[in-house]
């Protein structure tokens, strides 16, 4: 075995259980006040069919990738208080920019709306999602489904769970499907027409070898929803960071098995994202790399 002098060992920041546990209040408490905030707005905007207003909405990296006024003004939102929460500290958010750093100082992972479609079409399935993340791992993370008003959340080592509306905990567990052939799957869809063309060749490959699959329009939430039980995997083609950095976590302290790219990969180069419950992991992972799911889809 080679020994390695400690003197040139890199020195990997190592946080305690108690800094783990503020980050993730913070989380909490960021993606719970954005989450208020995004509902007060969308009544700002809606429209009389209740639809968000066409003029409240662009479109960013092809015609059907929209982000609207309220994306841009909850990230700003999340800037300005982490700033004076956690003064000097990093954002990664998906308006704003940013980078994950050089791995030595703390970053927190912004998507202040995941499934902007669905926030856009009155569709209740989009969320915030906040993680602190450390040399390119995930310390903590909140996710916080703002029509259905709660929030889930994980700290490193500390377990998943979800806070209701009433304020209910429930500690988060993934399901215990033993098979593939019998798993609901969670998955969704880049933007642009050449990467959705491959997705859905692929997608004619796995159906047919599970229960069902869902498309559901927010990643964050699809993660969260293999930690509580409600979907068995998720897996997608093309995420960025701050789709995955919070609700990827999340499922794995519910007990989900993760394969995921490399903290700040750009969603261009197409790289695979997977979480799923334990029992199924093996199975699934291996009849991705038969059908050729495991390959990037740029
Ligand atoms: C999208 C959602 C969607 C996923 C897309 C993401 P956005 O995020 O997570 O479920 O399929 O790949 O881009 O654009 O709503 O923030
Ligand atoms: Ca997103």
């Amino acid at each position: 075995m080679e020994v390695v002098p400690e003197s040139i060992t890199p020195a990997r920041p190592v946080p305690t259980p108690e800094q783990i546990t503020e980050l993730r209040r913070v989380a909490v408490h960021l993606a719970k006040t954005a989450a208020a905030h995004v509902r007060l707005r969308r009544n700002r905007f809606r429209g009389a069919a209740g639809a968000l207003r066409a003029d409240a909405v662009q479109s960013k990296s092809t015609p059907t990738d929209p982000v609207t006024v309220v994306d841009t003004e909850t990230e700003e939102l999340i800037r300005t208080l982490l700033a004076d929460l956690r003064p000097g500290e990093r954002v990664f958010g998906e308006e704003g920019g940013g980078t994950v750093g050089d791995g030595s100082e703390i970053v927190w992972v912004v998507d202040p709306i995941d499934g902007t479609v669905n926030f856009m079409y009155g569709i209740p399935a989009y969320s915030v999602s906040v993680a602190a993340m450390l040399d390119g791992r995930s310390l903590a993370g909140a996710v916080a489904d703002v029509a259905g008003d709660q929030v889930y959340s994980a700290g490193l080592g500390a377990g998943a769970e979800r806070i209701g509306a009433d304020g209910t905990v429930t500690a988060l567990r993934c399901t215990e499907v033993e098979q593939v052939s019998m798993a609901l799957l969670a998955t969704g869809f880049g933007y642009s027409a050449e990467r959705r063309a491959r997705q859905g060749r692929l997608i004619a490959e796995v159906l047919p070898r599970v229960r069902d699959i869902r498309r559901i329009g927010s990643a964050a939430l699809d993660l969260c929803m293999v930690a509580a039980g409600l979907v068995d995997a998720h897996y997608e083609h093309g995420l960025n960071t701050w789709d995955w950095a919070a609700g990827a976590l999340i499922a794995a302290e519910a007990g989900a098995r993760l394969r995921l790219p490399a903290a700040g990969t750009v969603s261009k180069t197409g790289e695979l994202v997977v979480a799923a419950a334990p029992g199924i992991a093996d199975e699934l992972m291996n009849l991705f790399d038969e059908l050729g799911v495991s390959e990037p889809v740029p």
